[in-house]
């Protein structure tokens, strides 16, 4: 059998290694506490999953969905927009709903890049965004993001005939996995070199809505002109703990927007629609839970921060996202420290290089623990006391 060398370029996967240490842990009976991944433990509110419920009874759900979505759905993401950024998008020209924006983000280089072009990927970054290009036949040119940067690409930096040569720029702000924000300012000079040399945003946006201490993070498109040039990417995931239901969103310019919906209708069919019936539930439906999720999520942080720096570490306290990123002493990768961490405490935390060359030297949590889990994690740690 000879499998294409796109499934043979890519990378090992992140977490075999550990994967291996928490199945031998589990194995021998041990409790493993998971800082791992940014998937909410809190269910999907009630009122959402009623929706479901009743769109299971209704025999047109059950039939194949229409690529493009229920035009219902386009209006609750359109409204969603208005109501949060106000910025107005046409329900069926601006806005596309997704199988989960992950699936829009790795299927959205087709759109842009041919063998040879060049994206503009940061590093460290969500690895979608390499791979994704990568499978279009594209080089990703990293872009260097640093604790000294803020962990924001310097567009200056970036060399005259690489912008050139560029098709896309992938932006993400709220950051995975750095926890970074971007404000106003940061988009426009965004904008302003897209414009210039021809690039199309990609501006990745899932961690708008989960935000602590009153922050409330911006959508490109509060941007003048970045309709021009830039599309968005957004999830019911992480807003109404959705992640299991697949479903996600894009917005922005229509070029590309229909480019994407292009692409899409030749390789799914679309969302189920009962899960759509929940997503337009979402929007129209009772907001409290993200202030409940952000009440929860922010008092875990707080617990985690506090714990990381008492065993050494340094850590900036994020004001969104769902991670927290710590510096780990110098000389110690962060491989090897996830890899003690788990084997003399059961603790899982993701080692930073897994999303870059910038990610050395640094570790993330994800704050979707439950709370009793992340003082036990944070107990274990604070014991065992750093490397
Ligand atoms: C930066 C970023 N983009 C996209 C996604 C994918 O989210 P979804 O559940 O909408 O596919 C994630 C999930 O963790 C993420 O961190």
């Amino acid at each position: 059998m000879k499998l294409a060398k796109r499934v043979e370029s890519l990378p090992p996967y992140l977490f075999a290694e550990i994967s291996k240490k928490i199945a031998a842990k589990r194995a021998a009976g041990i409790d493993v506490v998971t800082f791992a991944i940014g998937d909410p433990d809190i269910p999907t509110p009630p009122h959402i999953l009623a929706e479901l419920h009743r769109a299971a009874d209704v025999p047109a759900n059950h039939r194949y969905p229409e690529s493009e979505g229920l035009p219902e759905l386009n209006q609750a993401i359109s409204d969603f927009y208005q109501r949060r950024f106000e910025v107005r998008f046409e329900p069926m020209k601006e806005t596309l709903a997704l199988i989960g924006s992950k699936e829009g983000i790795g299927h959205v280089a087709l759109c842009f890049i041919d063998p040879g072009d060049i994206a503009l990927v940061p590093d460290p970054g969500y690895p979608v965004y390499e791979i994704g290009t990568m499978f279009a036949g594209g080089t990703s040119y990293r872009l260097d993001c640093t604790r000294e940067t803020g962990w924001l690409p310097n567009f200056d930096a970036i060399p005259a005939d690489v912008a050139e040569k560029a098709k896309v720029l992938w932006l993400n702000y709220p950051n995975n996995p750095t926890g970074a924000t971007a404000d106003i300012g940061f988009f426009q000079r965004a904008v302003a070199f897209a414009k210039k040399y021809d690039v199309a945003i990609l501006h990745d946006n899932p961690y708008c809505d989960t935000a602590y201490d009153g922050y409330q993070p911006p959508s490109i498109f509060e941007v003048d002109g970045a309709r021009d040039v830039a599309i968005e990417f957004n999830s019911f995931s992480k807003m109404y703990n959705m992640t299991g239901w697949r479903i996600g969103m894009a917005v922005g310019n229509r070029t590309m927007i229909d480019a994407l919906m292009r692409v899409k209708s030749n390789i799914d069919s679309g969302i189920p629609q009962a899960i759509q019936r929940m997503a337009i539930e979402a929007v129209n439906g009772p907001q409290d839970c993200i202030a409940e999720n952000n009440a929860i999520y922010q008092r875990r942080r707080d617990r985690m921060v506090a714990g990381l720096r008492k065993i050494g570490l340094e850590v900036d306290t994020p004001k969104a996202s769902l991670y927290v990123w710590a510096k780990l002493p110098a000389g110690v990768t962060s491989a090897d420290f996830a890899a003690k961490v788990i084997e003399d405490t059961a603790v899982v935390v993701t080692p930073g290089r897994g999303y870059g060359l910038n990610g050395e030297g640094y570790i993330r949590l994800s704050v979707t623990t439950p709370d009793d889990r992340v003082e036990e994690g944070m107990r274990r740690l604070e014991a065992w006391g750093g490397m």
